[in-house]
Order: C-alpha cells, then structure tokens, then sequence
C-alpha cells in the first residue's frame, strides 16, 4: 500500500522539484498540499504555483489548502525572492490554475485529514512549520492521529544557509519549529546535513529537459533562476533540498541517519534558528529525531531522473 502523505509547501522551486517527484512515485499517494509563507510572503501566489504544479502533472484532482502567511512571533524577514525569483518559481509562468483552493485553511486541513484518518497520515513539511504549529495549537493531540513527520529543514552539523547556524526552515519561524521538534512524534529530519550533498549540474538538468515531457521541460527551466543564484552564492551546481525528504520516503536505504534528540533556539541573538542535536542526551530527553547523515547520491539522481521521465 502506498504511504498516504500531505505535504506542506512553499513552492518554491526545489518544492516544485519534490512534489513532481512525490507525484510520480507509487510509493506515496499525495493527500493533499497545504501552502505557507517562505520563498515568498505571499502565500496565496505560492498556492497558486502548488495548484499550477499540479495541474502541470495533471493532477488537479488533489487539494490545495491556503496557510499561514506570516511566522507565528516575529515578522517575515525571509528573502526567498533571491533564490526563487519574485514568482517563486524562478520567474516560469504557468498556465493560471483552474482549480480553486479548497475553503478550509492549512492547519483545520491537516488536522481534518489525519483524524478523519488514524495513523495513515505522513507529514511531509517542505517549508516553514507554521502550519503545523497551527494545526498543534488547535488540537495538541495531532501525533496520535499522523503516521509520522518527514521534514527538509535544519542543520544540526552542517553550516546553515541563512546564517552560519540556521537553515531557512527553521530560521523563517523558530518558534513553530521548536513546538513541533517538542510535539511528541517521531520525526525524520532531512536538513542540510544530507542536503547539500545532492548536486545538480546543467548535464544532469539538460537530460531532464531533454526527456521530452513537459515535467522535464519544466524542471530544466524552472532551474535557470535557482542555478544563478547558487552560481552566485559560490557553489558550482545547485543542491537539491525539498527532494531529499520525499526520497526519504520512497528510498529510505539511500540514506544514513542518527537517532537523537533534537531542539530548536528561538532567542539566541546569534543562534536563532539553530536545531541542536543532543548527541550526548545532556538535556536528558529521549531521541525523537532520525537526523539524515548522509545520502548515495548517484542512486538518488537516477531514480529522480526515472521518476520525472514517468511524468506527462
Ligand atoms: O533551506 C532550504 C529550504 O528553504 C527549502 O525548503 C527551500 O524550498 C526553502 O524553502
Ligand atoms: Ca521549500
């Protein structure tokens, strides 16, 4: 039986990358996607791209839910622009969805499907955790209800990418980040940790382009603006970071990880948005994070280039 997951999303063009992916795999069933702030403040253009990534792979018939628009403290400060082009899709026009959002928001949509469905339900969180704070907020009890969490976000020894400790996740809203690290589930963590090792050259993006489907086609040239920008930060290819949670899922014996425990600083004046990682249980909490380490790459980038090849 495929693994029934709802993903919450900023898409966002690694996001695009990931849910293509969830789309094409028989492994997950895609439940839905919940949208919120983060490559954008603009929540309802990133909802707009999750219904028109969907529609791309002719699947329509999967709901979109509108979230949160702002962290749940502080004010947005995110510059997901830089990486993701002001549309949040480096600048690709799709056609305008036909679909509407459904009417319930992000958080009532998480919580109405995994209770309406006991244990069946895997989160996957590709964006800022706001949503599922939300969700946390409303009904404390959700983890009893979800399968599990599987999220891109944190970085517990590698360097952060939006400053030297924070990933952009996390970073974007600490406060929600440490409610859900603290909710009580089992949570596996793709953070840069694993991350940063999956590269993407124009090679391997120009093959994408070239499979002749309008997924591959997309994906090539959904790319151009997130390459120039890692171009610009210094690195010689792109890395692929929303992708490695879904993989996660679909191939877990792709990847390494440690079980440890897990917690977020929300008021460090440097340190804000650091997920620390217990190693030596000195907070004396159980583990409740499976940390990935590290990832063969060159299985991952095949089976990915398999599975967008599957696409229309
Ligand atoms: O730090 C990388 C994460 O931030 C990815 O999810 C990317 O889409 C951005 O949201
Ligand atoms: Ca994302």
């Amino acid at each position: 039986m495929p693994e029934r997951i709802l993903i919450d999303t900023d898409p966002g063009i690694d996001d695009a990358m990931a849910i293509l992916l969830a789309l094409a795999s028989p492994e997950v069933q895609v439940e839905g996607l919940t949208v919120v702030f983060g490559n954008s403040a603009d929540v309802h253009l990133l909802a707009r791209n999750a219904s028109a990534i969907l529609e791309l792979a002719g699947r329509a018939d999967i709901p979109v839910a509108v979230g949160a628009a702002s962290p749940l403290v502080r004010a947005y400060h995110g510059r997901g622009s830089v990486v993701h082009g002001e549309n949040g899709l480096g600048g690709v026009v799709l056609p305008k969805p036909a679909t509407p959002p459904v009417s319930q928001n992000a958080a009532q949509f998480i919580i109405d499907t995994c209770v309406a469905n006991p244990g069946q339900i895997t989160l996957v969180t590709l964006g800022p955790l706001t949503n599922i704070a939300l969700a946390l907020g409303i009904r404390p009890d959700l983890p009893r209800f979800v399968r599990r969490l599987v999220m891109m976000g944190g970085a517990v020894a590698a360097p952060g990418n939006v400053n030297p400790v924070a990933e952009a996740n996390v970073h974007n809203d600490p406060e929600a980040a440490r409610l859900v690290f603290n909710a009580g589930w089992e949570i596996t963590m793709a953070g840069l940790d694993v991350t940063m090792q999956v590269h993407m050259d124009d090679d391997y993006l120009g093959g994408l382009g070239n499979l002749g489907n309008r997924a591959g086609r997309f994906v090539w040239d959904v790319t151009r603006f997130y390459v120039a920008a890692y171009h610009s930060f210094g690195y010689a290819d792109m890395v692929v970071h929303d992708s490695c949670a879904l993989m996660a899922i679909l191939r877990p014996e792709f990847f390494t990880s440690k079980f440890v425990f897990v917690d977020v600083e929300t008021t460090g004046e440097l340190t804000r948005g650091q997920t620390i990682a217990d190693w030596r249980r000195q907070y004396g909490h159980k583990p409740q994070t499976h940390v990935l380490t590290g990832v063969d790459e060159i299985a991952f980038k095949q089976l990915y280039y398999e599975r967008i090849a599957a696409l229309l």
